[in-house]
């Protein structure tokens, strides 16, 4: 994880862009931060273990001089957040400077070998190898472009690294391998970073950097090389369509509040697809001898909700499978007849990417849906979809869980289409209540929040909490659990409700909070039973069903009314929506910070 900023002015100090760069940033890690600048030809650098605002403030960040400079927020892998382990990071004298986002995994045999040379360490990162590896290579003669470059040739693992160095003032060197990095060029700067939201303020033209190479920048000028043969690239610039405002939170206390409201809208963004890409991805999955939804977090429950959805409308058996757990469960079996559709908000997460290496490898086909136009998922997919939820900052996932599905539904129906599974009025049907999602999402945002509030004051001081459905509705449980886990803190189990009692029953309790999923459909039967079984025991019973289904609400203790005629295959995205107002309003009621969950990042790309 981690973010990296780095940027040239023509005119006036970096330090206040860099610290704004890294406030954008901060969701992909915040437990150190650093900046270095270079001023009358001195490397400065103040760096410290905290949050960006806190650290800045101690440090007075803001007044450091010098119109070249990077900074780093850390999410830490190699040694404790301190601040020797902070960023940047420097060379025995002191000239270079270096921030990386990634993992350097034989740093401990370079490490051995550069204090043979004579090299001192201070910090137990891996990153310090960079730049005294750097630092030997300058003393054999070569400028700094070139000795990074030969330094990055001893590097095994993933990185995106900015470097500065005292030697050479007006430049900033830049790479990446497997970590992600985007450049950005305007009138009045350059600048490079792990992300876009860092650089939008000040530009709307960027460069996706692509995995092996490595840019070279000075004010008014870029140069792209590959880093195994320094070889030149061409590439255009990109013009980013959508501005700061629709990244930033507006009059909402936190990102993942305005996120979940925005759902309305990111729900009908995800109805606009692009036909051609969806008639393409179902092309491919419907040639598919097997067909694997393959996601992380968030991304894998949309993934399972996905693999009822292809069943039953399209009759397409698609098994959905944890990014991480990929290779060693479907590694060995997979080959040119497998299509793997592969999920990721980010679309650069570090395990799904593994997982599609492998499969491309042994030939599978590889489709992607994701958030992030210019991922390394849209460069390795052979057919992808963006799901145009707008940028996600609230380190729990909302919006675009929702998205994910309204996606996947889409897919399901056009491949339920061409393989003639479904009846015209049952294709028109399912067609009809898509378009209705985003308003029904919008009456319950309206609807239930009183309600959901009034249920996390009631369980503030609860020590855990049970989230059962059956069918589709054990996607939305899950996700359900992960929300408020990932923010509260809260243990939280999720199964699908026939499995409670094949274990989960022995922790009810007394007043064990348990949150039921029941849309109408063609598990409420069962699901009635199971509610039963539970209060039987004990528990207190917070349901969530159709407007005025007697039955569910007279065994209920707290229950939260969802609008009529919610086809249940359709249910997880309206239903999900209170479940991740719980996690909001129980972490604010617990004073923790829902944006920045602990030791959590939005984006994962370390092993
Ligand atoms: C991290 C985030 C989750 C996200 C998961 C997968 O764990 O905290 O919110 O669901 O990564 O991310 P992706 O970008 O691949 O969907």
């Amino acid at each position: 994880m981690c973010g990296i900023f780095g940027c040239i002015l023509r005119e006036g100090s970096v330090a206040p862009q860099i610290l704004d760069g890294l406030k954008r940033l901060e969701y992909r890690g915040y437990d150190s931060i650093g900046v270095a600048t270079i001023h009358s030809g001195t490397l400065e650098i103040r760096k410290d273990k905290g949050r960006i605002d806190e650290v800045s403030k101690a440090l007075k960040i803001s007044e450091m001089k010098g119109s070249l400079g990077i900074g780093h927020t850390r999410w830490a892998t190699h040694g404790a957040p301190h601040m020797i382990n902070a960023h940047p990071h420097t060379d025995s004298k002191r000239n270079i400077a270096v921030i990386h986002n990634g993992v350097i995994e034989n740093f401990m045999e370079l490490k051995q070998e550069l204090i043979d040379k004579g090299h001192d360490f201070i910090s137990k990162t891996d990153t310090e190898v960079i730049p005294h590896l750097i630092e030997e290579e300058i003393q054999s003669k070569k400028n700094l472009k070139e000795a990074t470059l030969a330094a990055l040739k001893r590097l095994v693992g993933s990185y995106a690294i900015a470097v500065i160095s005292s030697l050479e003032p007006d430049t900033i060197i830049c790479a990446r391998h497997e970590s992600p990095l985007v450049l950005g060029i305007s009138e009045n700067g350059i600048y490079c970073a792990s992300d876009v939201p860092a650089i939008r303020p000040y530009t709307n033209k960027v460069i996706y950097l692509r995995n092996g190479e490595l840019s070279t920048l000075k004010l008014g000028s870029y140069e792209i090389i590959r880093i195994s043969d320094g070889s030149p690239v061409e590439r255009a610039l990109e013009e980013i369509k959508w501005n700061i405002e629709e990244a930033e939170k507006q009059d909402y206390d936190h990102y993942m509040s305005k996120e979940i409201y925005e759902q309305p809208i990111s729900l009908r963004n995800g109805l606009r697809l692009q036909e051609q890409y969806v008639d393409l991805i179902t092309q491919f999955l419907d040639r598919g001898k097997e067909v694997l939804l393959l996601g992380a977090g968030t991304s894998n429950h949309s993934c399972i909700a996905g693999s009822y959805i292809f069943s039953k409308l399209a009759r397409l058996t698609a098994f959905p499978v944890i990014s991480s757990e990929f290779i060693e469960v479907y590694g060995s079996s997979i080959g040119i007849d497998s299509v793997i559709l592969a999920v990721s908000q980010s679309g650069e997460t570090y395990d799904t990417l593994k997982a599609v290496d492998h499969a491309r490898l042994r030939a599978a086909t590889v489709l992607g849906l994701t958030n992030t136009v210019g991922s390394t998922l849209t460069r390795v997919s052979r057919a992808y979809i963006i799901q145009q939820s707008g940028p996600e900052i609230g380190v729990a996932a909302t919006k675009t869980f929702t998205s994910q599905v309204i996606v996947l539904t889409q897919i399901a129906l056009k491949l339920a289409k061409l393989r003639g599974k479904l009846s015209q009025d049952e294709l028109d049907d399912y067609e009809k209540s898509l378009q209705q999602i985003p308003d029904w999402v919008d009456s319950v945002l309206g609807s239930t929040n009183k309600k959901v509030k009034a249920i996390a004051k009631k369980y503030l001081n609860t020590k855990l909490f049970l989230f059962l459905g059956r069918g589709i509705s054990s996607s939305t449980a899950m996700e359900g659990r992960l929300k408020l886990l990932e923010i509260t803190y809260v243990p939280c189990l999720a199964y699908p409700a026939g499995e409670s009692k094949h274990g989960p029953i022995s922790v009810v309790e007394d007043k064990l909070p348990c949150v039921f999923l029941c849309p109408r459909g063609s598990t409420r039967s069962e699901i009635i039973g199971s509610i039963m079984e539970i209060k039987a025991r004990g528990a207190l019973i917070i349901s969530i069903c159709e407007e005025g289904d007697s039955e569910i609400i007279q065994l209920s203790d707290d229950v939260i009314e969802m609008p009529k005629g919610i086809p249940d295959l359709l249910s997880p995205i309206p239903y999900v929506v209170p479940l991740q107002l719980l996690a909001y309003e129980l972490a604010l009621l617990k004073k923790l910070d829902p944006d920045k969950p602990r030791n959590l990042a939005k984006s994962v790309t370390v092993p």
